[in-house]
């Protein structure tokens, strides 16, 4: 059932052109649209925990660019205990894998209970939040078994950017764009060996910093939390901003740090973020495009993905840091498909 596959995290890294290709496709007709316009709203309020959480980071950077609605992301366990003032005029987009995370659940019902429209993304039919929604759209990722979410974030992003573009007049454009998408994973997919290589190389390290900006961001953040999971080395996902703001001060030779830096608005900034790990003597991996000769000079290991337009960025960078994740948890013996403490499902507060 695993495909040929060692751990079920691995095949579902490697599902995600077929899935994210499948996601798509239940998005690029007009069927799914929802009866009423995501400008309707004056506010858009966006709960999640963990991965999901990351997705929605990703996605409020989409829908304010494109809806110029305000839009927040909340953690769903902060947001139940916040008084985070809800009524009839927002929409709250309640993002679970599962359906069945509780502190998603309980956020959904209690803003669903002010009077808010409550939209959930779910992955799995049928679930508790799927039911006490009113209205769902899937995420159609086929069930997701290892604990680290990766393919159910793929096409999170995918029903995301879907939304976040839908009352475009040139819609169509930018969902042809979207479906080149599935193709230029399989590239990265193709790169894997050399991935594996390069993760090996940081397989002892105790501690890992993982630096990106925009939309970059969300996915540093996601990298952090994959690695910490399965491999149980310590990661923080950090703004690159933010980095002279107090993390600067943990860089020297023993802290390499993971640079998410495609050619994007804020590629300039993120090199000179990278000056300053030199500076120091961290060393840098970067995740960025195949044919950045800049990069090259200044990493100590290149991750290369397709060049892409800066909105799609996020689907290609993040492969590279499942798969180095799942390298280097599977390098040191853990079990990457069931790591200690954690469920695949959070049913309790
Ligand atoms: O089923 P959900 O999307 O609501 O789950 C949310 C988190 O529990 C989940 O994403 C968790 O962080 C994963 N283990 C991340 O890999």
């Amino acid at each position: 059932e695993r495909g040929g596959f060692k751990h079920f995290m691995l095949k579902e890294i490697f599902e995600q052109p077929r899935t994210v290709g499948d996601t798509i496709k239940g998005y690029v007709s007009r069927d799914y649209l929802l009866p009423f316009n995501l400008r309707d709203f004056r506010r858009i309020l966006i709960l999640a925990c963990g991965t999901s959480y990351h997705a929605g980071l990703v996605g409020s950077y989409w829908m304010n660019k494109y809806l110029q609605t305000p839009v927040e992301v909340m953690y769903a366990s902060e947001f139940r205990y916040a008084d985070v003032p809800v009524g009839e005029r927002d929409l709250v987009i309640a993002i679970s894998q599962s359906g069945e995370t509780a502190d998603t659940r309980y956020s959904a019902l209690s803003a669903k209970e002010k009077g808010a429209t409550v939209l959930s993304l779910v992955n799995v039919m049928g679930s508790a939040l799927d039911r006490e929604s009113d209205y769902t759209l899937y995420t159609h990722a086929g069930p997701e078994i290892g604990v680290a979410a990766t393919k159910t974030f793929t096409s999170q992003l995918a029903v995301l950017y879907s939304l976040a573009v839908s009352h475009l007049p040139d819609r169509d454009r930018f969902m042809e764009k979207l479906s080149s998408v599935p193709h230029m994973m399989e590239e990265v997919l193709g790169e894997a060996e050399q991935i594996k290589k390069v993760a090996l190389k940081y397989a002892n390290r105790k501690n890992m910093l993982y630096l990106g900006r925009y939309l970059s961001y969300p996915v540093a953040l996601e990298g952090a939390l994959k690695l910490k999971e399965i491999s149980y080395i310590h990661a923080e996902g950090y703004p690159a901003g933010e980095m002279k703001h107090g993390p600067i001060a943990l860089i020297d030779e023993n802290m390499p740090v993971l640079v998410v830096v495609p050619r994007d608005r804020v590629y300039e900034k993120v090199l000179s973020n990278i000056e300053e790990v030199l500076t120091r003597r961290g060393s840098v991996i970067s995740v960025g495009f195949r044919d950045d000769e800049t990069l090259t000079k200044v990493s100590k290991d290149l991750i290369g993905v397709p060049e892409v337009d800066e909105d799609l960025t996020p689907f290609l960078t993040v492969i590279p840091l499942q798969l180095f994740a799942y390298y280097i948890a599977d390098h040191l013996g853990l079990d990457v498909d069931q790591p200690r403490n954690l469920a695949k499902t959070v049913t309790v507060e």
